[in-house]
Formats: C-alpha cells, structure tokens, sequence
C-alpha cells in the first residue's frame, strides 16, 4: 500500500501535525492537498517545536514536501515559513504544484471586510483570505503559482482583476488602496523566490505511486468544516474530506487505500457555528487548560466539548476511513466520569445522522453515555494494556460504536508519546 491519507474528523486541531511527523519516517514525499495557511499543524520532536502552516509535516522527518493544485498558498508566509525552518537547521525539500491558487492582498482584505459585514453572524475565519482566494479560483479569475513567473502575464492578469477588486473593497467601506505596480513587484519576486520549487507535481507523484514509493497526504481542518459536508456556512471553503485529496493532488481515487481518521479523545472547535457537545462549565475549562486549546494559527481559545461520535460516524462515512488515531488521551486524566455522545435528539426524535440545515444542527441536544475516567496515563506506555483499565474501555467504547480499528494512540504532544496498535 503506498498512498496513506490523513484526515480530521471533527472541527481540525485533532493532532494531524503530530501524526502525519509520526508517519511519516516511511514515507518518501508528504503532500499537502487543500487548504492554506489557516491551517497550524504542530509537530514536537524532544524539546523542538514546529508550527506549520503551509508546508507539509513530513519536512521536519527530512521528507520531500509537495504543496498540491488544492492548496492556497500565500507566498509571504510559505517564504517566511521556509527562511524559519532554514534558520533551525532543517532546510525543507519543497515542490510546489504550478496549479496552486495564490493568496493576493485583496484576499485579505476582503475576508476581512466580508467578515465585518457579517456583524454578529460572521463566520469567525481566520482572516488569512482562504474563502476569498478559493471563491476567484472557482470563479475562473484566481492566479495561480505559475502566473508569478511571468512578469507579463501577471501584469495583464491584475490589471483585469484589481479593478474589480477595488470595487468591492470600497463597497465594503474599507480605507484600502491597491496599488497595482506595488502588487506586481512583490509578487513577481515571490514567483522568483518560488520558482525553483514550481513543478507539475501532479506528473511526480503519479509517477512516484507507479514506482511503489510511498507517500502520505496531509489533510488540514477537518470534515466538520468541509465546505459540503461540514456545519455550513460555518465551514472553510475547500473540500477537506478524503474525495478532497484526489482533487487537490490529481491522482485517481483508487490509489489512495489507506485512510486515517485523526479524533482528538473529546471535541474541539474554534470560530463561530454550533458545537453540540460544547462545555461552558469547569469540565469545558479543564479541557482547554489541559489540552492547552489555543488556536496554533490564531491564538484565539479553542471552544471544548465531549467526543461527539455522531460527528466521528459521519466523517467515516464521507471520507470511507479505514483506520482511526485517537489523540490527546491524556488530556481527559483526572476526570471521574466521562462523556460520549452517541445519537443526537432533534425535535424529540432520536437521530444517529449529522442534520444539513445549520438550524437542526442547533437544535439537536447530545445523547450521552457515561463511562468511568481514570486519573493518570503514563506517557511512556508503548502498548494499550499499558494504560488505565478505564481508557481501555473508553477506547474500546469509540471503536465499537465507529466499527472502525483503532490503529495509533497519541498520549502527549512527543513523537515518541505515541502507542502503535
Ligand atoms: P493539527 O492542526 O491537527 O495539526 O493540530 P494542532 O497542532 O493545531 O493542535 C494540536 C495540539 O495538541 C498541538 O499543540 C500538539 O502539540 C498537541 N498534541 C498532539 N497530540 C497530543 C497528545 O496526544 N496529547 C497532548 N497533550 N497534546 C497533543
Ligand atoms: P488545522 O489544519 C481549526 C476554521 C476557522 C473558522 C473556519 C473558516 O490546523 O486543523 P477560514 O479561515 O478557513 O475561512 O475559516 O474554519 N479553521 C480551522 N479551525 N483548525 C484549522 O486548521 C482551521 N482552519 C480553518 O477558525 O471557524
Ligand atoms: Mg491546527
């Protein structure tokens, strides 16, 4: 088997950094295939910490990392992120698909502006112009990785674009200018930056599956905040379930055989949308001091709640997960009792299925089952039996109820707190 996927199953920060390191020693190139960089994936290697936020896990592993078509990227900060690694000692090899989408300024700045119109019903994005980015790539007027390596293409590019984009920035009321040589500049040096990494990545991996080498695709958020399947329009705007890699990478569907689900042991979300299961009582606050829940990207404190499994199933579902990796285990020690939710009850009526309409999502009161916890896991645990009889059971309770195997069990940020099943 050699293309092995990686996906969140709940509202992202479900510890893929940390997997997708741990993976990734087997793996030759390590592909990133949606998203940009709202993402933060975090990877702990001894007393080093990395924060990723466009450049895939598996570079600090010494791996090849590929930046797929799917992605957005912003290319002041994969440059920054680069120039960070480098100054560390860890000089990344990087690919970059020619087809990936660019995050202009515009884009910024509009995800801004869209978000202040919004008022009290803003989406809470990360402000990074994701949404804005991938709503011109679908629209047929984004630019991508390749157009920032000619200096002419790109100048005939924005002159159609700006114009139209200054116009929406001034009907959102923002005091912004976009100054078009300014813009042109910066980027094309960007492109002159990039360009050595700028490839049809699509024909390499392709290739690379050919010859039996294995790769591993890094998902980023998670398939809650699927642009389809996810708690919409609470949502990002890519396709983050596993079909998503396919796309953002353009490989065929059959070759990807291996499908890992990342759940966090309870349930995570940052920005606005509902949660079900969120706890605004001491157990919500020992789980974000615990878990040390801060937005890897933002800062902003991460909303906590119970493991919903109603979420977990339907993740499984859409992206057809074969394997799952529960993490943060650890973070539930010390608790007494310990909750799962398992159906959902909506007008009344006892549902197992995740509802379309963002208004039944808000309505629906989680349906627990309640376990017993356990008070400390010792981090050095290398197999289940290892650890507290009471974490077994909670481990067993998820993988019967999902009927998928638990195949990795992550019991502190480490690479080495980690037990292989
Ligand atoms: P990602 O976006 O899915 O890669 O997750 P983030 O990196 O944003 O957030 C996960 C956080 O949990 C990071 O700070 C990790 O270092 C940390 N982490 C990952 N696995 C574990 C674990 O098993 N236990 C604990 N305590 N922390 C973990
Ligand atoms: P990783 O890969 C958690 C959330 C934002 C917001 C919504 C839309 O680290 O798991 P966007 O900027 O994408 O338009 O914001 O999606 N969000 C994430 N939440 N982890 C992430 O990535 C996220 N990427 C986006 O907070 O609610
Ligand atoms: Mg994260």
């Amino acid at each position: 088997m050699t293309v092995k996927l990686v996906v969140g199953t709940q509202w992202g920060d479900e510890g893929k950094g940390k997997v997708v390191d741990y993976f990734s020693k087997d793996a030759k190139y390590v592909v990133r295939f949606q998203g940009g960089n709202n993402a933060g994936h975090t990877i702990k290697v001894g007393n080093e910490v990395y924060k990723l936020h466009v450049i895939p896990s598996g570079v600090i592993q010494g791996k090849t990392g590929v930046i797929g078509n799917g992605v957005v990227i912003d290319p002041k900060i994969l440059i920054n992120e680069i120039n960070e690694l480098t100054s560390r000692g860890i000089t990344p090899k990087l690919l970059i698909s020619d087809r990936a989408n660019i995050i202009m300024p515009y884009h910024k700045i509009l995800d801004g502006g869209e978000e202040q119109n919004l008022g009290n019903k803003k989406i809470g994005t990360t402000r990074r112009g994701i949404g804005p980015c991938y709503s011109d790539k679908v629209a047929r007027r984004g630019i991508r990785s390749i157009d920032l390596t000619d200096k002419n293409n790109l100048k005939i590019l924005l002159e159609r674009i700006l114009p139209m984009k200054q116009k929406m920035i001034d009907i959102y009321g923002l005091n912004e200018k976009l100054d078009s040589k300014m813009i042109l500049e910066k980027y094309y040096n960007y492109g002159k930056i990039l360009k050595k990494y700028i490839s049809n990545t699509h024909v390499l991996i392709n290739h690379s599956i050919k010859n039996n080498e294995k790769i591993l695709l890094e998902g980023a958020q998670g398939s809650m905040l699927d642009v389809d399947f996810g708690t919409y329009p609470y949502t990002t705007s890519s396709h983050v379930i596993a079909g998503g890699s396919s796309i953002g990478l353009g490989i065929g569907p059959s070759k990807i055989k291996e499908i890992i689900g990342i759940v966090k042991a309870y349930t995570t979300r940052v920005g606005e949308g509902p949660l079900p299961t969120e706890l605004k009582d001491k157990v919500g606050k020992h789980l974000q001091d615990k878990g040390k829940e801060f937005g890897t990207t933002t800062s902003r404190p991460r909303r906590c709640g119970w493991l919903d499994l109603v979420v977990v199933n339907h993740s499984c579902l859409i992206s057809g997960i074969t394997k799952l990796a529960i993490t943060k285990l650890d973070v539930l020690n010390e608790l007494d009792k310990i909750k799962i939710c398992t159906r959902y009850s909506l007008n009344n009526k006892e549902i197992d299925y995740f509802p379309a309409s963002i208004l039944d999502v808000e309505k629906c009161k989680p349906i627990y089952k309640t376990l017993k916890g356990w008070s400390k896991i010792n981090t050095n645990s290398k197999k289940l039996s290892d650890l507290p009889k009471e974490a077994q059971d909670y481990l067993k309770f998820i993988e019967d109820q999902v009927a998928v195997k638990i195949s990795l069990v992550s019991i502190g940020p480490g690479r080495t707190e980690t037990i292989n099943v």
